[in-house]
């Protein structure tokens, strides 16, 4: 596991889009995580191919958060554990210190996210809330199931 750079970009994205339901991400987007954001990124690397990914930055508005976007296993590292690893590693990295929660947001359908944010929150002895963040008609159209916040604290503290 490791920061990403700029030349990880391409396999990036083709695992995003290999990895339904999340949505898809213009190339240009990943790039821009994969340099600007690379601190709070973390991809996963086995036989020298991209198979795991965590995109994630502090929000500005709210620096005691880190924000975790996305999270992506290649269907042939699943169920090994490599994404709860991510997790760990990010919050482990010099740029999660001070972060107080873990915020993401998930469609209430997404079995497997629930489940392995639950399990983040078990893992640390954390507490877990949720709340509609995005909703499908105010904010996405109505073409795009209500994105719900969960948050999770407080974070184990690293100096
Ligand atoms: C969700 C995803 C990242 C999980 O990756 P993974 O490496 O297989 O997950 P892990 O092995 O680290 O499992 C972590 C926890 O989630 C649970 N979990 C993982 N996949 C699951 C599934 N499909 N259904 C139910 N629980 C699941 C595991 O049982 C584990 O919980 P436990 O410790 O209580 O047993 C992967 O399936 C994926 O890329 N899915 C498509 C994209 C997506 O939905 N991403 C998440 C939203 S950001």
């Amino acid at each position: 596991m490791r920061r990403p750079c700029a030349e990880d970009g391409a396999q990036i994205t083709a695992l995003i889009a290999a990895a339904p339901p999340l949505d898809r991400n213009s190339a240009y987007c990943n790039l821009l995580q994969c340099t600007d954001f690379a601190d709070t990124c973390v991809v996963a690397e086995r036989g020298g191919r991209i198979v795991g990914w965590v995109s994630g930055y502090r929000p500005p508005a709210a620096p005691d958060d880190m924000f975790v976007w996305q999270v992506a296993v290649d269907s042939s590292a699943r169920g090994e554990g490599l994404a709860a690893r991510m997790l760990d590693a990010l919050i482990a990295r010099p740029a999660a210190a001070g972060a107080t929660s873990l915020i993401t947001t998930i469609t209430e359908a997404n079995a497997a996210s629930w489940a392995l944010f639950a399990a983040f929150a078990r893992r640390h002895g954390a507490g877990l809330t949720k709340a509609p963040r995005f909703e499908r008609d105010a904010h996405l159209g109505g073409t795009h199931d209500t994105e719900w916040e969960a948050r999770i604290g407080p974070l184990p503290t690293t100096d």
